[in-house]
């Protein structure tokens, strides 16, 4: 396939970083871009899925939204990788809290993902139920959030294909089968991209809701672990 493809409209592939950072949200695409990024241009509108390129204390970066779940990342990193050039791609997200060592608030780095999900096995045959981020990109992160003094929490994250359960509450028969720390919808099949098609992904989010304790949230507070998030993770530009 060339470009643009069904889903990006930008013509040339220059326009795109080679560091691409996905929030679910398109509009917080839009709000990262006008908030923390100069110099921007919106490469992409279709389907509302709205991406970015400016720069960040003058090194270039992307912000693309993912939509949520698997197969809406899935489809979004994998033309980004395979079209457009482009290397490296973090997931900058919210989950769900399994352990009581979490607070809202919390800045997670996803150290590996389990699913149920067959994205995996669908894409490329793969048959673990664990996919994993970049090392080196990891160790990237590490080192930045070090050098900002921002706590970071590495945490195995469930990729979840269900949002509404029937057994809503069941989710500790996963988190102790598994390991699980916290759940989302969609690294598992970010990473299994990557893996695919060699390039390198990671996942840092921030918990929005604890499943194992009641947490009272102030936007305040939601305000300052996202603006965490972001300076860890626009600190990849290049
Ligand atoms: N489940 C799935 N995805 C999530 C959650 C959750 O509880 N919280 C934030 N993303």
């Amino acid at each position: 396939m060339s470009i643009p493809t069904p889903h990006i409209e930008v013509k040339e592939k220059g326009i795109i970083a080679k560091t691409v950072l996905m929030p679910g949200d398109p509009l917080r695409a839009k709000f990262i871009a006008e908030n923390f990024l100069e110099d921007v241009t919106q490469f992409n509108r279709v389907r509302g899925m709205n991406g970015y390129t400016g720069t960040y204390m003058g090194r270039k970066i992307s912000v693309m939204g993912s939509g949520m779940g698997m197969p809406s990342i899935g489809i979004y990193s994998y033309e980004l990788f395979s079209f457009y050039d482009v290397e490296q791609i973090v997931r900058i997200g919210s989950c769900g809290a399994y352990s009581q060592a979490l607070d809202v608030y919390d800045v997670i780095l996803a150290k590996d993902a389990w699913s149920e999900s067959s994205f995996a096995h669908t894409l490329a045959g793969y048959t673990e139920d664990v996919m994993l981020p970049s090392a080196a990109l990891n160790s990237r992160i590490e080192a930045i959030a070090n050098n900002l003094e921002i706590p970071i929490h590495t945490a195995r994250v469930h990729s979840s294909d269900v949002f509404y359960r029937k057994h809503f509450h069941d989710f500790e028969t996963i988190r102790d089968a598994h390991g699980c720390d916290v759940v989302e919808m969609e690294s598992f099949a970010l990473f299994a991209n990557a893996r695919f098609l060699n390039k390198q992904a990671a996942c840092i989010l921030t918990v929005s809701d604890s499943l194992v304790k009641d947490a009272v949230t102030t936007s305040a507070e939601r305000e300052k672990s996202f603006t965490s998030m972001m300076k860890i993770a626009l600190e990849l530009a290049e």
